[in-house]
């Protein structure tokens, strides 16, 4: 057998494949092949493997439940996403585009855990003593020390993790570390895997929690962290505009916990806030009076979200009407005006569309539909929208507003804020158990809604 063999991975999720293809069969993504030289059958891990304590097996009796002991970051959101904490022994990836916040997110969780006594180790490949230095002083009291290293050899890197057993590891970010035992360039797929695996043996054999940094990648060859999702215990993505200032912390993985929960933060001066009223953020600066505008409710995990939704309408002076969505799909845009031109009647193919989310959230859940719609007739029609008025519900193609879950807290989260009236569909209306103080219009088509506005 050939001591080396080429291979084509998906830098995007790692599909292998012995040849190169243009669109990957596993994750549907074009031009994301890369091609890597590795080698057969040697056992990579084998250096560091000879270093690590050696496992027996254990009575089933005789484990306890210490090790699945939880520490809290004594960030609340951050612990909510964690699924109260983190974990003994566990292995996270924490992915986000670049300059969304990583770095800083994690610093603060090392000052926290330092000064609640851990032994911390914050492993950069990217940024010098010096420059981690100075963002620390920005993010306040490091009064109880922790340890920095700067190096890209994780060979190094495990060893002094073993050598030392800290209680919290960051390595920042696992795209610039080097195995030296794999022949594949820095930040490959095969490289950063290999780290990685490395990492949740040191993670369960040492006794430490080590928390990955993966850069979302768009250009080059470099890997994604989703090549790394299967690998590890939990992953969380660090979402948001970076223009913005709001972040959100969403968890895609968690063996320890739901992946449902959410956490709001906002970056300052001095590092990321955390947002305990995301509602009330993102409709801060809501414009009084306009038209386009009205406030829907989105479920984040097990919270509702109360968010601005905008649309701006106009004709068109293009041969082909424009079409922007910010923080929504477009495709679901051009849905939803269809559907209201179809069975609405409301003639408006020959305008330019733009719609956006207010304060930049990134939002999934069809239950804004209504919202979207609204705001467009709004915006097309140039009547202003009550301010004091949520709507929320799921479109159908025939125009039907459809049921959406957890309605009740959405409506109380409304009632919490101010809000006086609510339009929701109608089966969710009948669902719902009484509430005062909030007036609520159940409604069984766009038509029926746009009447009720
Ligand atoms: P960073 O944590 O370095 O991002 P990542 O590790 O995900 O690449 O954050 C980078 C941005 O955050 C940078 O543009 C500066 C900004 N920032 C603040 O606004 N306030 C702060 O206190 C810090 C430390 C950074
Ligand atoms: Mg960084």
């Amino acid at each position: 057998r050939k001591k080396e063999k080429t291979v084509f991975f998906c830098k995007e999720c790692g599909h292998e494949s012995t040849k190169w293809l243009g669109q990957c069969p596993g994750c549907g993504q074009w031009n994301t092949f890369v091609e890597e030289v590795i080698k057969n059958d040697t056992n990579l891990s084998g250096e560091i493997s000879s270093d690590l304590p050696k496992t027996r097996p254990t009575k089933l009796k005789d484990v306890n439940y210490d090790e699945f002991s939880r520490t809290s970051t004594k960030m609340e959101e951050l612990d909510r996403v964690l699924g109260g904490g983190i974990v003994k022994n566990s292995l996270i990836l924490l992915g986000g585009d670049p300059g969304i916040g990583k770095s800083t997110l994690l610093l603060q969780v090392c000052k926290n855990l330092a000064n609640q006594d851990k032994k911390v180790l914050y492993v950069s490949g990217e940024e010098s003593l010096q420059q981690i230095k100075m963002r620390a002083e920005r993010l306040g009291d490091f009064s109880k020390d922790m340890y920095l290293y700067c190096e890209t050899d994780l060979s190094d890197v495990s060893r002094e993790i073993i050598n030392n057993s800290p209680d919290f590891v960051v390595i920042d970010s696992i795209q610039t570390m080097y195995n030296a035992n794999v022949t594949a360039s820095l930040g490959s797929v095969s490289q950063i895997r290999e780290s990685t695996g490395i990492l949740m043996r040191l993670a369960k054999e040492v006794g430490t929690t080590i928390v990955i940094v993966g850069h979302v990648t768009k250009e080059g060859t470099v890997a994604g962290p989703r090549v790394l999702e299967h690998m590890v215990d939990t992953v969380l993505y660090f979402e948001g505009d970076r223009y913005a200032s709001y972040r959100v912390l969403r968890s895609v993985k968690n063996r320890f916990g739901s992946t449902n929960e959410v956490g709001v933060f906002e970056m300052n001066e001095d590092g990321l806030r955390q947002v305990n009223n995301p509602s009330e953020y993102m409709l801060s600066g809501r414009p009084e009076n306009a038209t386009g505008s009205i406030a829907s409710c989105s479920m984040e995990g097990s919270r509702p979200i109360l968010l601005e939704v905008q649309a701006l309408i106009c004709e068109t002076s293009f041969q082909i009407p424009q079409r922007t969505a910010n923080g929504i799909d477009l495709k679901r845009v051009n849905l939803l005006m269809a559907v209201l031109e179809k069975r609405a009647r409301v003639k408006m193919s020959f305008c330019d569309a733009y719609v956006n989310i207010a304060g930049g959230l990134k939002i999934k859940e069809p239950a804004i539909d209504l919202g979207i719609a609204l705001a467009m007739y709004s915006s097309f029609k140039n009547i202003p929208i009550d301010e004091k008025l949520v709507a929320f519900g799921e479109i159908g193609l025939s125009g039907e507003v459809r049921m959406v879950n957890m309605a009740e807290q959405r409506v109380l989260e409304a009632k919490k804020l101010g809000f006086e009236k609510v339009i929701l569909p109608e089966t969710s209306a009948n669902s719902l158990k009484k509430i005062s103080g909030i007036k609520i219009i159940g409604v069984k088509d766009v038509s029926e809604a746009i009447k009720a506005l």
